[in-house]
């Protein structure tokens, strides 16, 4: 059975979304795993209630990216995870990493790419006053908020609609993209060819 690891460091309501699709076998592989590098996070609180593996890993004991990056893939080494689910983690992965996992870490970003990049997308797609926004899994490159897209869902921001409406919407989309695009992967039918991810 495939592994699958969440690295997250906040609220964590898609890592409790994946590991309910998980349960309802809406995939076929084994959350077994949660990374996270910030102590209080309810995404923590989160994986003890679901019974999921919890480690807290303090950037504070590592001088640099790199050696915290190296700290956490020898726990995903040594854990045998097969895919790596970033979920609202707030750290920019150092090149080494994405060279060790290359095209085994995925994410999810609240807009649809390349529109919108950054921490607070959602806001930003309010803001600028797009009729249409929504949610973006991709494979994580060199660059942040980059790297071949896999599944892209479309909110539209109605008249009237309130920026805490559009939020719910946006993450009731992702709730059901991501486990949808970790299904697609695990069943082998996701190819990547340059910048383009081709869905069998
Ligand atoms: C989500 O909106 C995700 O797209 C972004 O960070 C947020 C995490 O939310 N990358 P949660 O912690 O999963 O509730």
């Amino acid at each position: 059975m495939k592994k699958i690891a969440i690295l997250a460091s906040g609220s964590g309501s898609n890592f409790e979304a994946i590991v309910k699709a998980q349960r309802r076998n809406a995939f076929n592989a084994l959350v077994t795993l949660l990374i996270c590098d910030k102590e209080g996070a309810f995404c923590r609180t989160r994986a003890r209630r679901l019974r999921v593996k919890d480690i807290f890993i303090d950037p504070k004991n590592y001088p640099s990216r790199e050696s915290f990056d190296a700290a956490v893939g020898k726990i995903l080494k040594a854990e045998k995870i097969d895919l790596v689910v970033l979920a609202g983690y707030m750290r920019i992965l150092s090149p080494a990493f994405i060279r060790a996992f290359r095209n085994k870490v995925i994410n999810i970003h609240p807009a649809i790419l390349p529109a919108f990049k950054g921490g607070k997308a959602i806001k930003d797609a309010f803001g600028y006053g797009v009729k249409l926004t929504g949610v973006t899994v991709h494979f994580v490159d060199e660059q942040v908020d980059h790297g071949p897209i896999i599944l892209q869902g479309a909110v539209a921001i109605k008249r009237g609609m309130t920026i805490e409406k559009l939020e719910a919407a946006v993450h009731k989309l992702e709730h059901k993209l991501y486990p949808e695009a970790i299904k697609l992967i695990l069943a082998d039918k996701v190819r990547i060819k340059g910048r383009n991810v081709q869905i069998k």
